[in-house]
Formats: C-alpha cells, structure tokens, sequence
C-alpha cells in the first residue's frame, strides 16, 4: 500500500494511525519516496510548544522549484502546468508547459539576480492574478529570496506597512489589473506606499493594463525588457529545509498585521501530500482553485501543492460576475476541470442568481468540488451539491489557516464520507483538540469547544515576522502545549468535527480574515470621532458583515450622518482596503462597558444580530443605560 495516495476509507484510517503513532518514520517515508532533496535530513522533527520552537527535517538540503519544476521535464516537459484564463472572455487563454515555466522561471530569477535580490532578501509581489504572479513567486524561491505577496486589493497604506514590517528590497508589481469592466491603476498605488518605505530600492513593473504610468528614473524598471534580455538557464539555490520560502502577512485581532513565516521542506512536503489526497488528483486532470495568490489558499492550493505533484493548475484573473454570474461554469467547461475549489461566499453569490446560469454549460467534466475560508451553511452545501456537483462529485469543505499553510480538517475526496456543513476529519498526521474555557481537554464526542492542534505538523508556520513573541503569545500561550487555532469547533456522535466560527475578535467577511482593532483604530482616525467598537453580524452573501458602533467627539445633528458613514468607510478604504468597509454604521452617545472599562462585544454582537431577547446579565456594566439607548436606535 501506498502511503502517498489514501483511496479508501479504510486506508484512510490505517494511514492515520500510523501518522499519529509514529509520526517522524511517517513523514520520513512520504518526504524521502515522493521529493527530491540535494541531501538528507539529519533529524525528521524537532520541537517545543513551549519555547516555541519546531523544525521539520532539519539539515536537509532541496530547493522547492526543482521540485515544482525542475523534475517534471524529463516525463511532463510539455504537459501544461499552469492554465492562464484571463479577465476578458474574448482574449484567448495562455497554456504554459512544464518547460515554458522553467524557462520563464530562470528568466525572472535571472532579473532578481542582476537587481542584486539574493538569498534570505524580502521580495514584496503586489500583482494581479497574471502569469507574472506565480512566476515571481517561483522565481523568488529558485533564489532563496523570501517572497511577500501582498494582495493587489490592499491599499497603499496596507501596502506600506508590509513592505516595512519586513523590510522588503524590491517590489514586483503591474501598470494596473482588471478586475470585472473595472481596471485599477497598481502602480500609482505602490507609487504612493514608496513615499514612506526606505527599503526598497527598485520597482519591477509588468504591463497589463497599457495605461501610462509615472516611472521614477533609477528605481522603476519595465520588466518585460529585461526578461527578454535575460537567460533561461539558471540554477537553483540550494536551501535548508529551515530556510524561510515566503512571508504571508494575516490580520490578529489587536495591532499590525501578523508576517507568518514559512519554511521549505515541511511546506512543500505537507502541501504536495493535502494536494494530491484531499482532490484526489490524477496525471491527466485539469484542478482550479479560484482564489488569489495573494491569499495562503492560492500560495498551497494553486502553485506548490500542484505543480509539486505535476499537475495542470488553473489561475483566473477574473471575477465570478463578469462579463455575468455565469463565469465560473464558463471557465470549468472550457477547460473542463475537473477539481474546482473555492469559497462558500462566492457560492451564496452565485446561488442567488439562480441556477439557470448554471445549467447553460457543460459541467460533467467536474469530479471534486472544494470549499475553504470559512463556515459553509447547508443551503449553500446542497445548492452546490445539487446544481454544480449533481450530486455526484464529493465537496471537500477545507478547514485551515494561513498559519497552517495547508489543509488540516478535511474530507478526502470519495473516502470520506461528507456531511453538510461538516469539515469531517483529521487530515493524515493532524491531531485536533477540542478544550474548554479551562484548558481541560474535553474528551468523547458530541460535544463543542475551542479547536487546538496537539503536535506539530511539516507546515505549521514557524514564527511571525520579527516578532517571535508576539507568535507565542498568540498560538501557545492560552492553552499549555497545544496550537490553539482561534477558532471553534463542535464534534458529532463519529467524530466528525464541525467549524463553528471564530472565538476572537477577528470577524470573517467573504472569507477574508479581518480584525477589529485596526478597523477601529483607523475610524477612530477620523477628526469627529471619539470611540468605536466594530462586531460582526450574519450576511446573506458575504457569511459576516461589519456594523460598527460609533461615538462622536460633539454629538447633535450638527454633521450629516450620511456623510460621516462615508467619509468613515473612505477612511477605511485608504487605510486597510475595499474589504474592510463596514456595511452599518451606528451613531451612539455611549459604548456599553465593563466596570473595568472594556467593551462587553457580546451584546453589541448581538444587537447588530437582531437577536435581542436576551443580552445576558447587563447589571455588571458601568452604563446600563446605553443599552436600551442603542437597542432603540439598532440598524
Ligand atoms: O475561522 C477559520 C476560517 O478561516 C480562518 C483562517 O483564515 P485564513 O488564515 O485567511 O485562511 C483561509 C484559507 C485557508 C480559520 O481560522 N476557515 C477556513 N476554512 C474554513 C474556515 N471556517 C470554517 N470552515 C472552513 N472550511
């Protein structure tokens, strides 16, 4: 039996035991018999929750793109590895081979070379979904050079503030993207973040869009001439398995952005393996994963996961709505994919234009459907199920985190059995926790609680940027040795564990993580503003919208409200970006507050939830009063 593809159920569980039972000899046996590496290990795990410390094979030598890349020429040379489906129906898409992609890949590398970029330099990629994208990903770790990718939907001051966080040298960018019958001009949007990053000493600029773009002399370059300019061959660098791939900044619930840190070995190891057992991914299948890669899902599950395995990988410039809702059924029947994963709020938004869209295209090309982000409601399961999948292709629902960088509750496509709403079980080698407010591991099933991780993973991130503290305090810290995950989690009668949501103050807005702290520091920017407090409420699209809670420095009509609620969300737009507005704004004379002077967000919560009937016990609050003020006002 191979360990390397789980076919059945029972395998599945055989496998399991075994990873869990010994779990160093485990992964030594997959890493050794499925992945090149320049020299062996010396030691498969180390760690410590505590300190906390942990390295996956350790001493070993490989670098990521050779086995991207590199050992699939002999046997896949010309088999299409990356599929390029442009924004724009009309304009055809680009079919890159195995070979092409090593070739544009030296290239690129070459061109980082020759901007003096080496191993271990911070490399920031601000682009849209273009080829480019996942070239300069892969260029950067043919180098050693640590790449950022920032997503293109970030504004400047977003942009600025990860270019700092890690003092990046470089920044690759486009003259704009397109985005629907939208363009967006990139450039001047890195234009400005560069007022204020001393770091970098060059902009790499690819055209997409034609538009004239302002170019600074001596630190803005076009990249096209200087990848014609460049030679295809290069070699590799060769990197320890310790060595950092890339940095992936995440928002926490208080302060900057958190810049995850990403090792090579265990990564690659861990996502190659989720990849080809949880889509079920066979030599000749076309696999689309619609996210961007400047999320951690497009980072694993569209460039190292496949094209580790070999694998034809779609990358989607575009939009479900354009140029109509019907653009993704589109796309799978053109290409005729046949793994299509993506994110339970786009699958609210398509379901809502109704299913005639759907019906209009050929979909019986599709055998796996994948979810992933955050919690998928039944209703969205069966339409899903029923219209896209006919019920016959398994839907994987993914639980798993930027902090993971690959899949950890899972169901494995045609083994596992799937359940509505349900991320089922334990990925190979995952061992889950529920605990209570205690700490106390709660143990049998049917029951809920937070969701922690018992041992380590090859792929779990390894510290936080710059600040190794800050990685303990947030993971290690609430629940003596154990990851704790943030979120929680209920498990059923056979052990299958259900995602509940978040248990901190970071709110899921169509899948994207936000937190509260910065949005409200940034409303708290504006001049008219004295306080505010932002929770989540339920969204029929997006899973969870934003209401905010807002005092004002001088109450009265003397400012329109309206203009304010505008002027508040702008203010949000410039400082984090588009996906941080909020959808309600409360004006109130008061937050409610503990005697300690926190804010109770448990009854904010559920005021914006329209579920007043019981706020729970208010006497302990310091002003009752403006409960009831808020209550009667409620949006
Ligand atoms: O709350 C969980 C939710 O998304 C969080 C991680 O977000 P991020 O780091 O942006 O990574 C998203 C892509 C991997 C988790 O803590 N989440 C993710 N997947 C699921 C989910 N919630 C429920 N079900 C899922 N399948």
């Amino acid at each position: 039996m191979s360990n390397y593809h789980i076919k059945h159920l029972e395998e599945y569980y055989q496998v399991y035991r075994k990873s869990v039972n010994n779990p160093e000899s485990f992964w030594e046996e997959i890493a050794e018999e499925h992945f090149l590496w320049r020299k062996k290990w010396n030691q498969v795990l180390k760690w410590d929750f505590d300190t906390p410390e942990i390295t996956w094979f350790e001493g070993a030598k490989l670098n990521i793109t050779e086995n991207c890349i590199d050992r699939h020429l002999a046997t896949r040379g010309d088999k299409t590895a990356i599929i390029f489906e442009p924004n724009n129906p009309d304009e055809s898409a680009e079919h890159i081979t195995y070979r092409q992609l090593y070739e544009r890949v030296n290239k690129f590398a070459n061109v980082l070379r020759d901007q003096g970029i080496k191993k271990g330099d911070r490399v920031c990629i601000y682009l849209p979904m273009i080829p480019e994208l996942a070239i300069s990903v892969l260029a950067c770790a043919r180098i050693g050079a640590i790449h950022s990718v920032v997503f293109a939907g970030f504004s400047a001051n977003a942009l600025a503030t990860r270019i700092n966080d890690s003092s990046c040298k470089i920044v690759i960018t486009s003259d704009g993207s397109f985005r629907g019958a939208k363009t967006i001009d990139l450039k001047s949007i890195v234009d400005e973040a560069l007022t204020d990053c001393p770091s970098v000493d060059s902009v790499l600029v690819a055209k997409r869009i034609q538009t004239d773009v302002n170019m600074k002399d001596g630190r803005d370059y076009w990249l096209q001439p200087l990848l014609d300019a460049a030679s295809e061959e290069g070699k590799a660098e060769v990197m320890d398995a310790e060595d950092p791939l890339f940095i992936l900044y995440t928002s926490g619930s208080t302060g900057k952005p958190k810049g995850m840190v990403h090792t090579t070995g265990g990564y690659m190891v861990y996502t190659a393996y989720t990849f080809k057992n949880v889509f079920q991914y066979r030599e000749e299948d076309v696999y689309w994963c619609t996210a961007d890669i400047g999320w951690i899902t497009g980072h694993s599950y569209i460039v190292y996961g496949p094209l580790c395995n070999g694998a034809t990988t779609v990358m989607f410039e575009g939009v479900p709505s354009y140029p109509d809702f019907g653009r993704f059924w589109e796309v799978v029947a053109k290409h005729n994919v046949n793994q299509f994963y993506t994110a339970p709020t786009a699958i609210r938004a398509l379901a809502k234009e109704g299913v005639e869209l759907v019906e209009k295209h050929d979909l019986s090309s599709l055998k796996v459907l994948g979810t992933v982000g955050e919690p998928i409601n039944e209703e969205a399961w069966h339409w899903y199920d029923d219209n896209v999948g006919k019920r016959k292709a398994p839907i994987v629902d993914t639980w798993w985190q930027t902090e993971t960088g690959g899949i950890m509750i899972t169901p494995i496509a045609f083994a596992t059995p799937t359940k509505p709403t349900y991320a089922t079980l334990p990925f190979i080698g995952i061992q889950p926790a529920l605990l209570d407010e205690n700490g106390t591991e709660i143990q049998g099933n049917q029951v809920d609680g937070r969701l922690c991780i018992k041992f380590p993973w090859p792929s779990i991130a390894r510290t936080i940027w710059g600040n190794h503290q800050r990685y303990k305090d947030t993971y290690f810290s609430a629940y003596k040795n154990m990851y704790f995950t943030g979120d929680g989690a209920l498990r059923d009668e056979v052990g299958y564990y259900r995602i509940t949501g978040r248990v901190d103050d970071v709110i899921i807005v169509s899948g994207h993580n936000l937190g509260t702290a910065p949005i409200e520091d940034t409303i708290n920017e504006h001049p008219a503003v004295a306080e505010s407090a932002i929770v989540g409420f339920p969204h029929d699209i997006k899973g969870n919208a934003l209401y905010g809670y807002v005092t004002l420095k001088e109450t009265g009509e003397s400012r329109n409200h309206d203009n304010l609620r505008t002027e508040i969300n702008q203010l949000i737009t410039e400082q984090i970006g588009p996906i941080a507005k909020l959808d309600k704004i409360q004006f109130t004379d008061g937050l409610p507050k503990t005697r300690s002077g926190k804010i109770m967000r448990r009854i904010l919560r559920k005021i914006a939830s329209n579920d007043m009937s019981n706020l729970g016990d208010t006497s302990t609050l310091l002003n009752p009063e403006v409960v009831e003020a808020i209550m009667d006002n409620a949006l």
